[in-house]
């Protein structure tokens, strides 16, 4: 079930997190790993758990915004494991939160590089390894990129990661239907909010600001997902286990909302 065995996967973002879990569950399914990061330590740490654990994995350093680091990373990733079959868009960064007034272009464009430049990079150096081998299964290559329910709905003070969250899941539906003859899928999963390093760094600065809002912020986040709890991280790796998988070969162009309930409310 939800087997990835024989696949060659690159993940990008992969040292921790969403993307770091998802390393370890394609590994732990027979998939050969390639985590892309530009946190070398935290990267390392993973891939020590995926070999100890019997997975094999590979790391190169990689920023998703330079267009010569993708080059780079799929030719590493041909290199060492013979192709690529799984490209799992996960990179990316929010941003402190902040009025559009007062959001500097800079900012902007530095967010939207790498939330979404990187996703269409990564999309378009992948393409061609993905073709050669899509024969080999039934559900051919898979592209998952990693959008957010902000990618749904706006959020004040978001602008930037609303937008590049947005601009992920519509460029999802035009590559996908663009590379369907090629038996490429293209799918984005829409994470609520998941308890990973990322999300408690906002914690962190919801506490520098008030004393105790931490816990606020929390409980507030919590209210707001009908399921009542934060996602875990492995909740999101297992989507995209299953979007990388045969088990989704009728599947393309598509968004795996998981998020506890709060789009539907
Ligand atoms: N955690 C959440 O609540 C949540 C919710 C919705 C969507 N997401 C999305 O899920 C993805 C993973 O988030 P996470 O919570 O695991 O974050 P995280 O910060 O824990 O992990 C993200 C990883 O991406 C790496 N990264 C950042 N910029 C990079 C760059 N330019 N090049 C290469 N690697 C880079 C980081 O070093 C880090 O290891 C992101 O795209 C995020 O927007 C997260």
């Amino acid at each position: 079930m939800n087997s990835v065995e024989g696949k060659i996967a690159l993940i990008s973002g992969g040292a921790r997190g969403l993307g770091g879990m998802s390393a370890k569950k394609l590994a732990q399914a027979g998939a050969k790993v390639v985590i892309t990061d530009l946190r070398e330590e935290e990267a390392l740490a993973t891939l020590d758990e995926i070999e100890s654990a019997g997975g094999q994995a590979k790391f190169i350093k990689h920023d998703v915004a330079l267009e010569e680091d993708w080059i780079e990373a799929v030719k590493f990733t041909v290199e060492q494991f013979g192709g690529l079959d799984i490209l799992v868009n996960n990179a990316g960064v929010a941003s402190a939160a902040r009025p559009l007034e007062e959001l500097s272009l800079e900012s902007w464009r530095r967010l939207t590089s790498i939330n979404l430049d990187g996703v269409f990079l990564g999309i378009k150096h992948a393409i061609p390894h993905l073709r050669e081998r899509a024969h080999l299964w039934s559900g051919g290559g898979s592209i998952i990129n990693i959008s957010s329910i902000m990618g749904f709905i706006g959020g004040a003070r978001s602008a930037a990661y609303c937008a590049s969250k947005g601009g992920v899941r519509l460029l999802t539906k035009a590559a996908a239907l663009e590379l369907a003859s090629s038996k490429i899928r293209v799918n984005s999963v829409h994470p609520g909010f998941i308890n990973t390093p990322l999300f408690r760094g906002g914690v962190e600065q919801a506490e520098q600001r008030v004393q105790g809002g931490g816990q606020k912020f929390i409980d507030a986040v919590v209210s707001r997902h009908p399921i009542g709890r934060l996602g875990e991280e492995q909740d999101i790796a297992n989507a995209v286990r299953y979007l990388a998988s045969d088990d989704s070969a009728f599947m393309t162009g598509t968004e795996m909302v998981v998020d506890g309930g709060y789009l539907a409310q």
